[in-house]
């Protein structure tokens, strides 16, 4: 019985976003933090889990000094859809007051998550605070929200790799895909 992974890079068709499309994404993103931070030291801080991966890519393409933490939050549990109640699993180590904040998200759906980071991280008095998301869904937002670097505007379609997941699992892909119908099924029987 072949792993869900496997069941899914199987079929290239599934492919929504290409490891090339990747990473040529992720060196944008960040030269352009690069130039818009010359001579800042901001702390970039990963919204684990889902970002993880974009996290570790997008640092290492950085050529301004930086550091890292990170938060977690949780909005979808084992869900497809957002739930729309967030809660705070894990707060920053590092204090913001006065700092340059750059929050790191894979994707921005119904937006609450952003929408929520943003207020809260404000409290703490960063002297600025943008956010940066490699995916944005569109026609799915159910709040305003503001996102300063984005990477690639997809559909409404359920995505999973690269950071993403469907159960916890998937995450561990390189490429991002479209999830297919019929392996969500065999998911959901496990
Ligand atoms: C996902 C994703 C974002 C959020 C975006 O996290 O990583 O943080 O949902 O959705 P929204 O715009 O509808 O709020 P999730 O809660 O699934 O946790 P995970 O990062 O651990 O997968």
């Amino acid at each position: 019985m072949s792993s869900f992974t496997e069941q899914l890079t199987a079929d290239r068709n599934n492919i929504l976003l290409t490891r090339e499309q990747i990473q040529e994404k992720v060196k944008k993103i960040a030269a352009q933090i690069s130039n818009d931070y010359q001579g800042k030291i901001p702390v970039l801080i990963c919204v684990l889990n889902g970002s993880f991966l974009f996290f570790t890519d997008l640092v290492r393409q950085l050529s301004i000094d930086c550091e890292v933490d990170f938060v977690k939050i949780s909005s979808y549990g084992d869900a497809l859809k957002s739930s729309g109640k967030i809660d705070v699993l894990k707060h920053v180590d590092c204090p913001l007051e006065g700092r340059d904040v750059i929050i790191v998200e894979d994707i921005i759906d119904t937006g609450l998550s952003v929408h929520f980071l943003r207020r809260w991280l404000k409290e703490l008095n960063p002297a600025s605070l943008r956010f940066v998301s490699l995916l944005i869904k569109e026609g799915t937002a159910v709040v305003d929200y503001e996102c300063e670097y984005s990477g690639f505007k997809i559909g409404k379609e359920f995505v999973i790799g690269y950071g993403l997941d469907y159960r916890q699992l998937l995450r561990n892909l390189p490429e991002i895909y479209i999830m297919p119908e019929m392996l969500l099924q065999a998911m959901d029987k496990k």
